[in-house]
């Protein structure tokens, strides 16, 4: 009976681990912008899981300082977030529950144009994924 309790108990340890294990998905073509405007990059996780309590990272993985966006501990942290970025991220709190880090970018620069990366990571994984966004005209 002890030896079955506890043989259980291991299985459920495994199948909630297992629970927790995600995939970072983001758009297969990039994101095509217009200056001025405002645009949303696609990013979530798969299953849609809540990220509430993770850590979700958005930055340009081609700069120096690359920070976009950061959303840690329940909050969003702008310390390090790139000068020209400063107001014009958003993350959705309603979004995050359902498992949706999307990052909206309002009034789009000529300089916004790059790759960009969707880092989401729990107490367990981490997984990311790249957006390419394109900006058309001035
Ligand atoms: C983004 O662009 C790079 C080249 O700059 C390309 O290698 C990559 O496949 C693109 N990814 C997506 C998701 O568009
Ligand atoms: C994800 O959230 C953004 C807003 O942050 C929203 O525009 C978009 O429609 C949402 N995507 C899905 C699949 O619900
Ligand atoms: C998650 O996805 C499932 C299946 O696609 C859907 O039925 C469900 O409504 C979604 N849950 C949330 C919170 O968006």
């Amino acid at each position: 009976m002890k030896f079955i309790c506890v043989t259980l108990l291991i299985i459920s340890g495994i199948t909630d681990s297992r629970s927790e294990q995600y995939k970072v998905v983001g758009p297969t073509d990039p994101v095509f912008a217009a200056a001025g405007e405002d645009v949303i990059l696609p990013c979530s996780v798969k299953p849609n899981i809540s990220v509430v309590d993770m850590r979700v990272e958005w930055f340009r993985p081609d700069l120096k300082d690359s920070q976009v966006h950061l959303y840690d501990d329940h909050v969003d942290k702008y310390t390090d977030q790139i000068q020209s970025y400063r107001g014009r991220t958003e993350l959705n709190n309603q979004e995050l529950q359902r498992g949706n880090a999307s990052l909206k970018l309002s009034s789009v620069r000529v300089s916004d144009e790059g790759r960009y990366k969707c880092f989401i990571q729990s107490k367990y994984q981490y997984d990311d994924t790249t957006v390419n966004v394109s900006v058309e005209g001035e």
